[in-house]
């Protein structure tokens, strides 16, 4: 018998998070009525995926980045997804997990690979190299190396409708002023920086601005969250927006909404009339 098949009931979902008995619930050793009034939502987030409370000024760089991503509008595949969904019928569970379902490499979920980039620029740098002449090259180096693996888009930057993103200069300049009050390094915010201006070297000076995906990478990059839990925390803030959307879109008398109004159809590319085969 292997030793997971000798485990007890109780440790078969042995769990550091959560303490539970009749009367009592404790997330990480906190009882649930003390956090409850004390912790904003950011918090609770960071203390249950990270095991700690966070500091204030990383829980408002946290916030920060729940905030930024809650919404891009009906033209984003998720929100439009979730808006469609609902007028098919289904509950609005429903309509928000076919809308986050979607928040992939390409929509949303470019923060897991923003990150593994950052942190790949990271492990670059020569031990305590912080200098911009370290910090290109290793941004180049590790480019190159995308480059190499056949990734052309650099994963957190370009926006297919922002020229600047706005959400992107702001987000900086939240982690500047954490990083000057020594709440965080401030690395990974010059590596984003030096990302865009590399990208642009390679493009003859043609800018690629740092999307949504690439500045809230910079934050979870800088408070130290493993890259695959960055795209849960995308994922998070964009329920708020699918979910918002999707109740405004049941509250509208159409039924079975499609992707295009209905006198509208799409071009057809495939044989023209014929006939069956005997
Ligand atoms: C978001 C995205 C799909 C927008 O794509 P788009 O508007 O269709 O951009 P295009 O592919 O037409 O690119 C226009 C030019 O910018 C370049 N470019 C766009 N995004 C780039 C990126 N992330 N890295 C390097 N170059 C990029 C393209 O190579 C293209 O160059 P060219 O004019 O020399 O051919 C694209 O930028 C991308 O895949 N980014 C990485 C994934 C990501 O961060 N997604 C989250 C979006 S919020």
């Amino acid at each position: 018998m292997s030793e997971r098949q000798k485990l007890s009931p109780s440790d078969w979902w042995a769990t550091s998070i959560i303490e539970m008995k009749p009367g009592m619930i404790r997330y990480r050793g906190y009882a649930i009525e003390d956090l409850i009034g004390r912790v904003g939502f950011a918090e609770m987030v960071y203390l249950l995926t990270r095991g700690e409370l966070p500091s204030k000024p990383a829980a408002k760089l946290l916030e920060a980045a729940l905030v930024a991503a809650v919404d891009h509008g009906p033209q984003a595949p998720s929100i439009a997804i979730a808006r469609m969904a609902m007028t098919c019928g289904v509950g609005i569970n429903n309509a928000m997990a076919s809308a986050t379902n979607v928040l992939g490499d390409v929509h949303g979920g470019a923060g897991e690979q923003c990150v593994e980039l950052f942190n790949a620029v990271a492990a670059r740098l020569p031990e305590g190299a912080r200098d911009a002449a370290a910090i290109t090259k290793a941004v180049t180096d590790e480019i190159e190396a995308l480059a190499a693996r056949g990734i052309r888009h650099v994963p957190g930057f370009g926006h297919r409708f922002h020229h600047l993103d706005p959400r992107a200069p702001r987000i900086l300049s939240l982690v500047d002023e954490a990083a000057a009050a020594g709440a965080v390094s401030g690395l990974f915010a010059a590596i984003g920086r030096t990302v865009e201006d590399v990208i642009a070297q390679r493009r003859g000076g043609k800018r690629v601005p740092m999307n949504i995906d690439g500045a809230t990478g910079v934050v979870f990059a800088e408070l130290g969250f493993p890259p695959p839990l960055c795209r849960g925390l995308f994922v998070l803030s964009r329920s708020v927006g699918c979910l918002a959307h999707a109740w405004e879109e049941s509250q509208s008398d159409y039924r079975n909404k499609g992707p295009i109004p209905r006198d509208q159809i799409w071009t057809y590319t495939g044989p023209g009339p014929r006939k069956v085969p005997e």
